[in-house]
């Protein structure tokens, strides 16, 4: 099978689905619907004895997950070589995600209910076609409908004329809680009415008159790019990976190796919370999980040349599925290419005038999702010097809430007339399964450690950098310490490099890590446990995917990072996945309204004794003069 596809390439269209008619003979779950669709990946060592062996090439498996008619979550694998069912998984008390069908429906649902109908009309709003209904994860706060319904809570924002942003006229106050299978409203919940706001939310073209004297940039690559694309799987210089897209995860890499040297087996955005600080009723269950309440993968954005990404791209088209079983299709999910990256490394020999300058690039990986006000690119970026940067890029329009003069803005910061915004987190944890030279790897945390001033610290200025290795689960929950520049390397303990250490990578936090606020009595403190720490470590397995479990959806009992590492399982030398969880406290701002500016964050992963000596020696000066120059 010559074109058989690589184990790490995603489903196709066809085996989409094939896996949904295998998934369909399994009992009870012929009138399933699918949640997602996707690879069932190859266990890690047949795997590796297929790439690094030429052992026999895995099976080819996909995983179904679905909502049965017993309104049971279920996951069912299928071989799709064999053509049969291999394994079927109940997960008790899960719900899955909000599906874009069921936006549609719980808005029509709740526009044509006679209570908020007389809401609105209290209101002064009869027309329910200028009306925006919002569906939103109901979160789990002890409500009598908690573990009883799957349901949302929608709440309306009044769209001005000519599609104006809606954000800028919350209809504070008043909310529906509906049933996500059957749409029915179960209850209507009215707060303290204020006024609608008469702010101005318009960004759109045409808001100003567009600035002139813009001159073009362009970027070209005359000879062609750099890298190679085969199938999924793609080679830049020294660097080799897949790419895809799955469905809840969003952007997944697999086997990324340096000169074919293993670095990270997996990488994925394990779970995303926006927890918000008001404490108003309206909005303290605000506590979105994007990954597992909404799908990464499937709020996925068709990028666009020109103005996503701009050069010579490489598009990526990915392929899930809906909830019939049938396939849906996103042209352009995934974007690659290089692009220039300032200077790889330069000198001036002062003495002898000589002059080595070299230009560097990267090459990038980028995914985005629009998660109902939010909008997320996610990007990996490759360096020529064996570095990673994950770089989480954030755009939209804040939440908003409507705010009377004079009342007391609590945890909100006041963005235009009437109208504010409430202060939150967007917490991003990423699965990292590093496998540095191999599977068996140690995690050590370093810092700086200042010597305390005396006989052999006589000036004061000494410190040194400490290391402690961190050998079980518990000593592995972590925080990032920017005072000490804390950071964790991950090696493998039985090769070293010129200096002896363990052949390494290290994590390196960046821009500021904030653990999630909200206090321990907080629902989402036991929801989204992950966010307590920014570094947990476990050992690899591969049942463990999502931070706060595979299905969160309303969920407290759920499982997670917490509860997987209160075994407190031995971490040292053997096969570990990091978990990193980045993050931005975003104190809200007037210039975040009425679109906000991007706004960043992220990690590296650096290649820390994993190399002997700058591996970029060979990389060649440009053509310009300046780049080399004899003293
Ligand atoms: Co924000």
């Amino acid at each position: 099978m010559a074109d058989a596809p690589h184990p790490f390439s995603p489903l196709t269209p066809d085996e989409i689905r094939a896996a949904a008619a295998l998934a369909r003979t399994a009992d009870g779950a012929d009138g399933c619907r699918f949640i997602a669709i996707g690879l069932d990946e190859a266990d890690k060592e047949a795997y590796h004895a297929w790439v690094d062996a030429g052992g026999p090439r895995p099976a080819r498996r996909a995983r179904a997950s679905v909502y049965d008619a017993a309104r049971q979550v279920r996951e069912i694998t299928v071989d799709l070589d064999a053509g049969s069912v291999v394994a079927d998984r109940l997960f008790p008390n899960a719900y899955p995600p909000i599906t874009p069908d069921e936006y549609v429906a719980v808005e029509a649902s709740v526009k044509a209910d006679p209570k908020m109908i007389a809401a609105l009309a209290a209101r002064g709003i009869d027309d329910m076609g200028a009306v925006q209904i919002d569906v939103l994860a109901s979160a789990n706060m002890g409500h009598p409908l908690d573990g009883r319904h799957r349901y949302a809570r929608a709440v309306p924002y009044l769209r001005g004329p000519l599609g104006m942003n809606s954000y800028a006229r919350p209809i504070e106050s008043l909310l529906a809680l509906v049933d996500l299978d059957t749409h029915e409203i179960l209850a209507i919940e009215e707060y303290d009415t204020k006024p609608i706001p008469a702010a101005d939310g318009e960004y759109r073209t045409g808001t100003l008159p567009a600035r002139t004297g813009v001159k073009p940039i362009a970027i070209t690559q005359p000879e062609g790019v750099s890298f190679t694309v085969d199938g999924n799987r793609v080679r830049w210089f020294d660097w080799e990976f897949s790419a895809s897209l799955e469905a809840q995860d969003g952007l997944v890499l697999h086997d990324v190796r340096f000169r074919g040297r293993r670095v990270l087996h997996r990488a994925s955005c394990a779970e995303m919370i926006v927890p918000y600080g008001d404490p108003h009723p309206m909005h303290n269950w605000r506590t979105y999980f994007d990954a597992g309440e909404y799908g990464l993968g499937a709020c996925t954005n068709s990028l666009v040349l020109g103005c996503d990404c701009v050069g010579e791209i490489t598009y990526l088209d990915a392929h899930l599925a809906a909830g019939d079983g049938d396939v849906v299709e996103i042209a352009n999910a995934i974007c690659l290419h290089e692009e220039d990256h300032s200077l790889l490394w330069k000198h001036t020999d002062h003495a002898t005038g000589n002059v080595e300058s070299r230009r560097a690039r990267r090459f990038v990986v980028n995914s985005m999702a629009t998660v109902g006000n939010y909008d997320y690119a996610f990007r990996w970026n490759f360096g020529l010097d064996g570095h990673i940067e994950l770089e989480v890029e954030l755009h939209g329009i804040i939440s908003t809430m409507a705010h009377t003069e004079g009342e007391d803005l609590k945890g909100t910061q006041l963005v235009d007339e009437g109208l504010s915004g409430p202060h939150h987190q967007h917490l991003f944890c990423f699965r990292l399964d590093l496998d540095v030279d191999g599977p068996r790897n140690t995690v050590c945390e370093i810092e700086a450690e200042p010597v305390p001033t005396g006989p052999d610290n006589p000036e004061g200025n000494a410190w040194r950098s400490k290391t402690t290795v961190l050998r079980t689960e518990s000593e592995a929950a972590r925080d990032a310490n920017d005072h000490l520049a804390r950071q964790w390397y991950v090696g493998n303990p039985h090769e070293r490099s010129v200096a002896g250490a363990p052949r390494s990578y290290r994590i390196v936090p960046m821009h500021g890590v904030t653990p999630l606020l909200a206090r321990p009595e907080a629902t989402i403190y036991r929801r989204a446990g992950f966010g307590r720490h920014t570094l947990w470590v476990t050992p690899y397995r591969p049942d463990e995917r999502n931070a706060a479990g595979t299905y969160p959806y309303g969920r407290v009992d759920q499982d997670g990072l917490p509860e997987w590492t209160a075994a407190d399982r031995g971490i040292e030398d053997t096969d570990i996945v990091c978990w990193y969880t980045a993050g931005v406290t975003h104190f809200v701002r007037p210039e975040d309204w009425p679109i906000m500016p991007a706004a960043r964050t992220g990690f590296r992963l650096e290649p820390a004794g994993f190399f002997d000596r700058n591996p970029t020696l060979d990389w060649p000066a440009s053509e310009a003069a300046c780049c080399h120059r004899d003293g």
